[in-house]
C-alpha cells in the first residue's frame, strides 16, 4: 500500500483544511485560525470544499490570510460541508489520496465530529496522510474535549426559543414537548432544561421512562401547575418529542399538549464569544500539532488545558453526561 512519508514533519510546506459532517457555529473561526497559524509559520494552506466529497473531486482552493477576513463572526462554514458515501469505499479514498498528492498536501486539519475522524483515521492507516482533528459539532458528544465548537451557540439558540415557547405555554396553560438536537447525547437538552426551567428532561444517557414523566406531570398538575416544559433530546430511547407527547396525552387527556421541534435553527447563527474563542484556540493547536508530527489525534480543551486525544479514544470512548444535572432539573422543578 502506498504510504505518504515525511522525513521531517517540522518542515511541512503545505497543508489542507476541510469541514465535514454537520456544520456548527465557530467552524469559520477555527478555519480562520488554521489559515492564519499556517501563514504565520510560513506554511501554505488549501481549503477543501465539501469535506471528503470535495477531496475526491479535487475541489481545492488556495487560502491566504485575506481569504478568511470577516469570517470569525459568521455561522455555517465557508468551506461548506457534506457527508460522503464514496469516501467510505477504498476506491473513493484512493481518488482522494491522488488529489492530495497532486496538490502537494502533506497534512490535514479536519474540522468535524466522529464520522469525520473515523474517515481520517482509516485514510491515514491506508495512505499515511497525517490528520489532526478539531471538534466541530453542536452535539458536544466528543471524548477529549470539555466542549465542542458550536455547542455553546446551539444551547443559547435553543434556550432563546424555549424562552419564547414558555411565554405562550404559560398564557395558554399548555404542556410543551420541545425537541432539541442530540442524536446520541443529551448535552444540548440538559442545559436547556436547567436554563429554560423545564419540569422534565429526557435524554439518551438516562433510562427515564414516559411513565415517570407522566407521574411528574400529574404531581405538578395536582399542585395546580398549569403549564409545563418537557425537553426531549431527539435521540431519547423513548422516542422523539412527538412520540413522547402522544404517550403522555393518552395517559393525561386533560393536558393541552403541543410539540415544537427546534431543529436546524440550532445549527446556524453567529457563534458566541465562547465558540469563537474555542474555535480559534483549537485551530492554532491543530496546525501546531501537525507541525510537531502529530497524527490521528483531536485537539481539545479539558479542564482549561490543551490536550491531543487519539482518534481511537474520541471515537470509542463516551463522554459521560454529568448525572447531577439531571437531578438539578428534578430539584428545580419542584
Ligand atoms: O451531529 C450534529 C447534528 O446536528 C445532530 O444533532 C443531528 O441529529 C444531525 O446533525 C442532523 O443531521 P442533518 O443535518 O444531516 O439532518
Amino acid at each position: 500500500m502506498t504510504q505518504y512519508i515525511f522525513d521531517n514533519p517540522l518542515i511541512m510546506k503545505r497543508i489542507a483544511v476541510f469541514t465535514s459532517g454537520g456544520d456548527s457555529p465557530g467552524m469559520n473561526a477555527c478555519l480562520r485560525a488554521v489559515v492564519r497559524t499556517a501563514t504565520y509559520h510560513g506554511i501554505e494552506v488549501y481549503g477543501i470544499m465539501r469535506g471528503f466529497s470535495g477531496m475526491i473531486k479535487g475541489e481545492f482552493v488556495k487560502l491566504d490570510s485575506a481569504s478568511v477576513s470577516n469570517t470569525v463572526q459568521k455561522g455555517g462554514t465557508i468551506l461548506k460541508s457534506a457527508r460522503s458515501q464514496r469516501f467510505m469505499t477504498k476506491e473513493g479514498r484512493q481518488e482522494a489520496f491522488d488529489q492530495l498528492v497532486n496538490h502537494g498536501i502533506e497534512g490535514l486539519v479536519a474540522i468535524g465530529g466522529n464520522g469525520t475522524f473515523t474517515g481520517a483515521m482509516i485514510f491515514e492507516e491506508e495512505f499515511g496522510i497525517p490528520t489532526v482533528g478539531a471538534p466541530g459539532t453542536i452535539d458536544n458528544d466528543l471524548y477529549g474535549t470539555d466542549y465542542t465548537i458550536g455547542y455553546d451557540t446551539a444551547v443559547n439558540t435553543a434556550l432563546e426559543c424555549i424562552d419564547k415557547i414558555r411565554d405562550t405555554a404559560d398564557s395558554h396553560d399548555r404542556c410543551f414537548f420541545i425537541e432539541v438536537m442530540g442524536r446520541d447525547s443529551g448535552y444540548i437538552a440538559v442545559p436547556c432544561a436547567i436554563g429554560g426551567g423545564a419540569e422534565i428532561v429526557m435524554v439518551p444517557e438516562t433510562q427515564m421512562s414516559v411513565e415517570v414523566a407522566i407521574e411528574t406531570l400529574q404531581t405538578g398538575w395536582k399542585r395546580h401547575k398549569t403549564s409545563f416544559i418537557v425537553i426531549v433530546a431527539e435521540g431519547d430511547e423513548e422516542g422523539n418529542a412527538h412520540t413522547v407527547a402522544a404517550k403522555v396525552k393518552a395517559a393525561i387527556p386533560e393536558l393541552d399538549t403541543r410539540v415544537t421541534v427546534i431543529g436546524h435553527i440550532q445549527r446556524g447563527g453567529a457563534p458566541t464569544a465562547a465558540d469563537r474563542l474555542l474555535g480559534s484556540q483549537i485551530g492554532i493547536a491543530a496546525v501546531e500539532g501537525l507541525m510537531n508530527g502529530m497524527k490521528n489525534v483531536m485537539a481539545g480543551i479539558v479542564d482549561r488545558k490543551l490536550v491531543y486525544t487519539p482518534f481511537t479514544d474520541t471515537i470509542n470512548k463516551r463522554k459521560p453526561l454529568n448525572q447531577s444535572f439531571i437531578r438539578m432539573v428534578e430539584i428545580l422543578s419542584v
